[in-house]
């Protein structure tokens, strides 16, 4: 059984200018404006939702299959993600395009300007799933992260067709798309994975009521921030998961990507939704306590007296038989 993880790959370039934009803008002269800023700092961090999960998946064990496109300026971050477990083989390298690079620079009064070159990631368009299924064995998941919009949407149709259980997960594409890209993408998933305010764009852009949501998914799981998470299913009480306390906060990018690699673990490992939700949250935790969304790093005892700490020795017990850290 295999685990496909769809969705972007992408690296974000991020500089901090010591001084102000708008010291350097002329106002009657912006239809031609040309401006260069002298940056301090360069920081390039790996990210992209699809990575992310997989780096997730990679730390606690697993081997996860990463779907989605790239360009030739892949193989250094294809390295990293390899020397984590993670299975890169079926990853689509453009001709044409570079890697999806979100490129910012935020001045000494936090205002920032920022590009978004989707680049390769308008491929996944192209990429099937059948062949990597042929290659890695039937899925026990696929999980739709967010993605070219056509690349998402001709993933879930696939799925639909050949009887692939599909986990949706379109995030930020809800800002973006609208009832009729967002419908499709959530009808007949496993589970419906969303943060709170992304659920109420779901019910504002479908038009689909709570119950209706839950009428078409199996399971809603809704990530509340630092208040942990809630599983929603039809006809059922919730279930409130409490979240990890952070012992510090550094930076919260990845925390939604780090809890859904932990949840997806623990379904893998035939675990049930409370554990899921639990063990999602002793992921996402690391990620809050560290700057950038694939550094790191789990050791395998620490991460379990963190679980006793906050979800008994039974979670413990539950974990500890599957857990396969690359620190002892
Ligand atoms: N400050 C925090 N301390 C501990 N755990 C946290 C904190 N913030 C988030 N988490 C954990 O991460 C999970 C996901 O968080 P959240 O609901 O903020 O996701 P998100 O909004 O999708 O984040 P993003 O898209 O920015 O990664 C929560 O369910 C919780 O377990
Ligand atoms: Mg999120």
């Amino acid at each position: 059984m295999s685990l496909l993880v769809a969705g972007s790959i992408a690296t974000d370039h991020l500089m901090s200018f010591p001084g102000r934009f708008a010291d350097s803008l002329v106002v009657d002269q912006l239809d031609k404006l040309s401006v260069s800023f002298l940056v301090e700092d360069l920081e390039v961090r790996r990210g992209g939702c699809a990575a992310n999960i997989c780096f997730g998946l990679g730390n606690l064990g697993l081997r996860p299959v990463l779907v989605g496109a790239v360009g030739e300026d892949f193989a250094e971050y294809r390295a990293w993600l390899e020397r984590h477990n993670v299975d890169c083989d079926s990853v689509h390298v453009s001709e044409t395009r570079h890697t999806a690079r979100f490129v910012c620079t935020n001045d000494s009064a936090h205002a920032q300007i920022a590009s978004f070159y989707a680049g390769a990631m308008s491929e996944s368009r192209e990429i099937e799933l059948k062949p990597i299924v042929d290659r890695v064995g039937a899925p026990d998941f696929v999980i739709i992260g967010p993605d070219d919009p056509q690349g998402m949407l001709r993933h879930t149709e696939e799925c639909r067709q050949r009887g692939y259980p599909f986990l949706a997960d379109p995030s930020q594409q809800l800002a973006f798309g609208d009832g009729d890209l967002i419908r499709p993408l959530i009808d007949g998933a496993e589970i419906l994975f969303s943060n709170e305010y992304e659920a109420s764009l779901i019910t504002q852009k479908t038009g689909w009521s709570v119950e209706e949501v839950l009428s078409r998914v199996g399971t809603w799981v809704v990530t509340l921030g630092p208040a942990g998470v809630r599983i929603d299913r039809a006809g059922e009480e919730s279930v409130v998961v409490a979240a990890v306390p952070e012992i510090e906060k550094v930076e919260p990018t990845g925390v939604g990507d780090a809890f859904r690699a932990g949840f997806l673990a623990a379904l893998s490992w035939g675990l049930g939704h409370e554990r899921a939700a639990q063990l999602g949250c002793l992921l996402a935790v690391y990620v809050v306590e560290q700057v950038g969304t694939q550094e790191y790093e789990i050791s395998r005892s620490a991460f379990l007296a963190r679980c006793a700490a906050t979800y008994g020795d039974e979670a413990v017990a539950d974990f500890e038989p599957h857990l396969q850290t690359i620190r002892p």
